[in-house]
């Protein structure tokens, strides 16, 4: 409960003095003003039915004292809301920044669908915290005057009112546990419905192409009816703890109504204080809220704490403190070690033995180096190491003559162009694509990055053009297009290494063509390293490194690693030989 205070303090920065500043202040304000019309009811009666001239000054005071303070309380009422607005805005942006900072471990170990929820729901549900403390400043105010209010006019009704209050108090908290429980349970329901949606629309390709439909539809059925049930279970809930509340303070109203009559019959007590009396009934409002703002506050922080675990997260640093190597190397790692075991990434590890020992390589500025081997033997992870995307555990690494440790891992990503197998594109225009390479690129550049890439035929094909949208990730083009995008995209941010994962391995033998004369121009004077699986651009590196279980198996030119005939030798005859002969 603690922690949560403090975390939601932490989401509101630098509006907490101005939030809880306001708040009290139109709680106050507007408690005044019941009190004060109570009391001009009062004053009123007393006028009309013991012709109390004395009081008709005083009456008219307060009736115009309750205007002009209902006119602060909306503006303070207004101010209250602006800061509510601000701190949401804060929030959002906060919680992105803190997205952005997340390593790329994280993500893969967190469905998308949580996340966007964790930006949707969970800021929005912040916004609920606000209210409970609204509903326990509020609450308690009004109790504090109220209380002594009534207590002032009448000892006897005072006491009848507080032992009401007494029993709502009860009631009250007996419902607290189950109620508790019961939202649990809701809680839990609504997180499987939002994923089972998510599911369904991010995989819909795969949904529609194995006829998942109607399965995934009885499942997301069966979600909802149990979010249904739950809810339900929960409203029923609510309706008898309403129900009560209801019994208890019509009994209340009643009683004082018939106490009212007889005590004002009798002349022990005076119509006008009766009348001020009976527009008290607000306390037993009061207490309830008062009683049930614990579990509220509880109930509201579940959102908050959800948004709490990713402010927890382990954040990517700004750079990996890896020593170099000292030489003028353009790309060199020396006994390299790493196992995907960081980021708390456990579970998705243990049945995965996988990891690179031992690792040795290195390449010459402006020289290629091509990385073959059996799928899984570790290629990618190499490139996503010198991305920086993991901390490798040990060894040292020399980039372009410069320690790794010199870089930061934003340094180090902007030096370097990747060009994966499948690579991203956003849902935005073609030309947006294109300058996320390089935020400021001019129209030149974009079109002479596309040229380059043999993608400017194609793009000025499309119905729009530069303008064309291509939907979410790029679905309205073909995967070789894709690729050209994501090659200009490399490109026009002239990075000074190269890393290409088979960036043409699922694309057909005329698009590969057209991107691999792209890759050639493009990687001309630049330190690259590509994962290939095609011959000629194996042929073409510098040097070929084959690798296996995490470590280089054989190292060497096409013709000197044929002539050893060993792994390579092997690769080469099972997959290429055909094709060449
Ligand atoms: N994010 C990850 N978390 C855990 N294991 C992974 C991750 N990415 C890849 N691996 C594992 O690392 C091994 C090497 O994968 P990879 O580097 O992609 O091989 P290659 O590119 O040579 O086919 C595989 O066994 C794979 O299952
Ligand atoms: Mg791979």
């Amino acid at each position: 409960m603690l922690k949560d205070m403090k975390f939601i303090f932490r989401l509101m920065g630098k509006n907490k003095g101005r939030y809880f500043t306001l708040l009290p202040i139109w709680c106050i304000i507007g408690s005044f003003i019941d009190i004060s019309l109570s009391y001009a009811l009062k004053l009123l009666t007393d006028f009309f039915l013991y012709k109390n001239n004395e009081n008709i000054l005083i009456m008219v005071l307060v009736f115009s004292g309750t205007i002009v303070t209902s006119i602060f309380f909306c503006v303070f009422f207004h101010l209250h809301n602006k800061v509510k607005e601000d701190i949401l805005r804060d929030i959002r942006i906060m919680t992105f920044r803190e997205v952005q900072k997340l390593p790329s471990s994280y993500f893969k170990s967190t469905h998308s669908g949580d996340l966007v929820s964790k930006f949707n729901a969970d800021t929005q549900s912040v916004i609920t915290v606000f209210g409970e403390f609204e509903n326990i400043t509020e609450s308690i105010i009004s109790l504090f005057l109220r209380i002594p209010f009534v207590l002032i006019l009448d000892f006897r009704f005072g006491a009848i009112l507080l032992g009401f209050s007494a029993i709502t108090g009860v009631l009250n908290a007996l419902f607290i546990k189950p109620l508790r429980e019961k939202h649990k349970v809701i809680l839990e329901n609504k997180a499987a419905l939002s994923k089972e949606a998510s599911e369904t629309v991010t995989g819909f390709t795969a949904v529609r192409m194995f006829s998942l439909s109607s399965y995934l539809r009885s499942k997301f059925e069966k979600s909802v009816q149990d979010n249904f049930d739950s809810g339900w279970k929960a409203a029923k809930t609510y309706t008898l703890q309403r129900g009560l509340n209801g019994i208890i303070w019509n009994s209340s109203n009643f009683l004082t109504t018939i106490l009212g009559c007889v005590f004002v019959i009798k002349g022990t007590l005076q119509a006008g204080n009766y009348m001020a009396i009976s527009t008290s009934n607000g306390i037993g409002w009061s207490v309830s809220n008062l009683i049930s703002a614990l579990p509220n506050l509880q109930k509201a922080f579940a959102g908050s704490n959800r948004l709490k675990q990713l402010y927890d997260e382990n954040k990517e640093p700004d750079l990996y403190d890896i020593e170099g190597t000292d030489s003028d190397m353009g790309i060199q790692l020396l006994d390299v070690s790493f196992a995907y075991n960081e980021n708390g990434n456990a579970e998705e590890n243990s049945h995965n033995q996988f990891r690179i020992s031992g690792l040795s390589l290195e390449i010459e500025k402006g020289k290629t180096l091509a990385l073959v081997g059996d799928s899984g033997g570790g290629k990618s992870t190499i490139a996503k190491l010198l991305l920086g995307l993991f901390k490798v555990d040990d060894g040292k690494i020399q980039i372009n003559g410069k320690s790794y440790k010199d870089y930061s891992l934003e340094q180090l990503r902007s030096e370097t162009g990747y060009v994966p197998q499948d690579a991203y594109i956003f849902n935005g225009t073609i030309r947006e694509n294109i300058k996320y390479g390089k935020t400021d690129a001019s129209e030149g550049e974009i079109v002479n990055a596309a040229v380059l890439a043999n993608a400017h035929e194609f793009i000025i094909d499309q119905p729009n053009g530069y303008e064309t949208y291509v939907g979410e990730r790029g679905i309205r083009l073909s995967g070789g297009q894709r690729q050209r995008i994501a090659i200009a995209r490399a490109i026009i941010k002239n990075p000074s290494i190269l890393l290409l994962d088979e960036a043409t391995s699922s694309l057909d033998s005329e698009s590969e063509k057209m991107i691999q004369e792209a890759l050639d121009r493009f990687m001309r004077g630049k330190t690259s390293i590509v994962i290939a699986h095609r011959l000629s651009t194996i042929m073409n590196a510098d040097r070929i490194c084959y690798i296996k279980d995490g470590s280089v198996a054989e190292e060497g030119t096409h013709s000197e690693l044929l002539a050893k005939k060993g792994l390579y030798h092997e690769l080469y005859y099972r997959e290429f030989a055909q094709n060449a002969i």
